[in-house]
């Protein structure tokens, strides 16, 4: 006879077993490619559906044909960056323009869509929480339209974008170009706007700040306002060179360019450009290394849900900045 009590001791049991299990690494060229309502073609990257152990967090990528608008709908908050093609989107009913670098907030229920006005495909990679909005039974998911052919409708509808930033002030949009990048501020001697905060410029040979964490209100954030989900930064790590290891539950990482790997707990995860790298909701110690004669570049994307464990984890405290090599 099993009770309700058994129940829990075997499901954290085979939480364990699971975790201890899990795939890290996404590859690119095994993503399971589908069509949906809101998608012409989409495949869950980092996710329950595509078997990963998740805090209900998924890193979904997607395409929109030339030609073609993605459906409209409502859910929870979402994070985009445009990695290929130009558009533009309707977000609570203003327009924001789209091209590759772009990032995009969707704030929690705001309906949106995005539109390709491009000669080409567009791809992009969202991150969202759906599986733990609907876990904690507050998350729905409305579809307003369908994706399809675009007859230049919206276009003539919202003809312009006013703002990058939306009606209470928050930002919607941010081009790569308009990203800070930490190093020219350094060598340029201009002050970081925030007290005290040093992103860590020295460890990596780029660093482009896009929403900043979630984590901290002082945090610099270009004036987003990403509670839920934060594409936080874009680092560029040179040829042969190690970032910082640090301790923390879980993050994603998606690869734009070059090739690496991660230590993770002291395992390796080899990982090159269209990957992704699930550091998993457990405290893990990592690092990130370029072991190639090119540069890599990564987008670094956490969830608000951490923060909330990581202020519970008793004697938890994030360490940082050791150098590499010690693990
Ligand atoms: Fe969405
Ligand atoms: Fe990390």
């Amino acid at each position: 006879m099993t009770d309700f009590y058994r129940g829990w001791l075997r499901r954290s049991a085979e939480l364990e077993d699971r975790l201890a299990r899990a795939p890290v690494v996404a590859r690119a060229t095994a993503l399971r490619w589908v069509e949906t309502a809101q998608d012409a073609r989409t495949a869950v990257v980092i996710g329950e559906a595509a078997g990963f152990a998740t805090s209900g967090t998924t890193l979904q990528k997607a395409e929109i044909p030339a030609g073609w608008h993605t459906g409209r709908h409502a859910h929870g908050e979402e994070a985009i960056h445009v990695l290929e093609g130009v558009g533009f989107a309707v977000v609570d009913g203003a327009r924001y323009e789209w091209k590759p670098g772009t990032t995009l907030h969707i704030p929690y229920r705001a309906e949106h869509q995005l539109v390709n006005t491009g000669p080409g495909t567009a791809t992009y990679v969202s991150a969202h929480t759906m599986d733990l909005d609907l876990a904690v039974k507050l998350g729905r998911l409305i579809q307003h339209e369908e994706k399809g052919p675009d007859d230049g409708a919206l276009g003539a509808r919202f003809p312009a974008q006013a703002s990058q930033h939306a009606a209470d002030g928050r930002r919607i949009a941010l081009h790569l170009e308009d990203a800070m990048d930490e190093n020219a501020r350094r060598l340029s001697g201009i002050a970081h706007p925030v007290a005290g905060a040093d992103k860590g410029a020295h460890r990596h040979a780029g660093i482009w700040i896009l929403m900043g964490g979630a984590e901290s209100p002082t945090d610099e954030t270009n004036g987003f306002r990403a509670k839920a989900v934060a594409m936080s930064t874009i680092f560029e790590e040179s040829p042969h060179s190690a970032s910082h290891s640090h301790t923390h539950t879980e993050a994603m990482l998606y690869v734009l360019e070059g090739q690496g790997y991660s230590l993770i707990d002291g395992v390796r995860h080899d990982w090159r450009a269209g990957d992704a790298v699930h550091i998993p909701p457990r405290m893990t110690h990592h690092g990130h290394f370029n072991d190639s004669d090119a540069r890599a570049r990564t987008l670094r994307i956490e969830f608000g849900i951490r923060y909330f464990y990581e202020a519970l984890w008793r004697g938890y405290q994030k360490v940082k900045d050791r150098p590499s090599g010690r693990h």
